[in-house]
């Protein structure tokens, strides 16, 4: 049977980094408080900004929470986002996606300061080595290396081309040389592609999309989906139960790549604050 990839200790080790890094940011007297703006009543997003901000008090990063109604405009969230970057006491700006259809959320995106850019999507064709990266990519990489598995050379197939997920996926596994495909719904035989897969990232949200036939043995598997079953638990995308006998590594859901995403944006939280105020990296 595979390893079971476990995102909670690699994610707690992360996040005791984060807040000793907090911590002295704090004792230098350096501002710290990441701005997380939601629009409208998603559930989804309510939950998952509830724990952005639960984690944040964890770490000692002080969060500003802004919630607007459903039906505001374009201009009023570029005002408060034009506002919260002159905001010497803001280092950290988050507009949780997905917004409401009248707004354009790439223009939205491209209007947070780029220091502040905590989710760093608009950072993706650069990845120069030392830019922030996208949350649940950076985490899954992040993942990938607490297992000591390289990523150079393999062949990595990541299924799902989501500005969120895959597409920052595929770019940073391209800058640790990895030969990379990304398949797509227009991709002709999806089984074909994953079958070659070393290294298979899903971020479809599909349940059971992967079937243990598409998986080659002793690839390593990760699943990023967030589905339910028939029965209401979660589940992602690969038929985990199948597959864990043929993968070498295999992340579960949940509990796999989710507190990653969580401990990447306190990580880039206080990696932005630091740069903002020129403070040592070793302090
Ligand atoms: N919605 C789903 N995932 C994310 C994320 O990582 N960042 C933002 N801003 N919104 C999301």
């Amino acid at each position: 049977m595979g390893v079971i990839v476990k995102g909670k200790p690699v994610a707690d080790a992360l996040l005791a980094k984060v807040q000793a890094d907090a911590e002295a940011l704090r004792q230098n007297g350096a501002p710290l408080c990441l701005a997380v703006i939601l629009v409208g009543d998603d559930p989804a997003s309510k939950i998952y900004v509830g724990k952005k901000h639960e984690t944040c008090e964890r770490v000692g990063i002080q969060s500003r929470m802004y919630h607007l109604a459903e039906s505001v405009s374009q201009q009023e969230l570029l005002e408060l986002i034009e506002k919260l970057n002159k905001d010497a006491q803001v280092t950290g700006i988050l507009v949780q996606l997905p917004l409401p259809a009248h707004i354009h959320a790439r223009q939205v995106l491209r209007s947070i300061d780029t220091h502040k850019d905590v989710d760093a999507f608009s950072m993706l064709l650069d990845m120069s080595g030392d830019d922030l990266v996208p949350c649940t990519a950076g985490g899954i990489l992040e993942l990938i290396h607490s297992t000591g598995v390289e990523i150079a050379g393999k062949n990595c197939v990541v299924v799902g081309r989501s500005n969120i997920v895959g597409k920052p996926m595929a770019m940073l596994l391209l800058h640790e040389n990895g030969t990379v495909t990304i398949c797509h719904s227009g991709t002709v035989d999806l089984g074909d592609q994953t079958r070659q897969a070393d290294i298979l990232i899903v971020a479809v949200g599909k349940k059971k999309l992967i079937t243990a036939d598409m998986v080659k043995d002793g690839a390593f598997v990760v699943d990023i989906g967030m589905n339910r079953d028939a029965s209401g638990k979660l589940c992602g995308d690969v038929d985990f139960e199948a597959i864990k006998e043929k993968a070498s590594y295999i992340t579960p859901v949940p509990g796999g790549v989710g507190p990653m995403t969580i401990a990447m944006l306190m990580y880039n939280t206080v990696e932005a604050a630091k740069r903002q105020f020129a403070v040592r990296r070793d302090i």
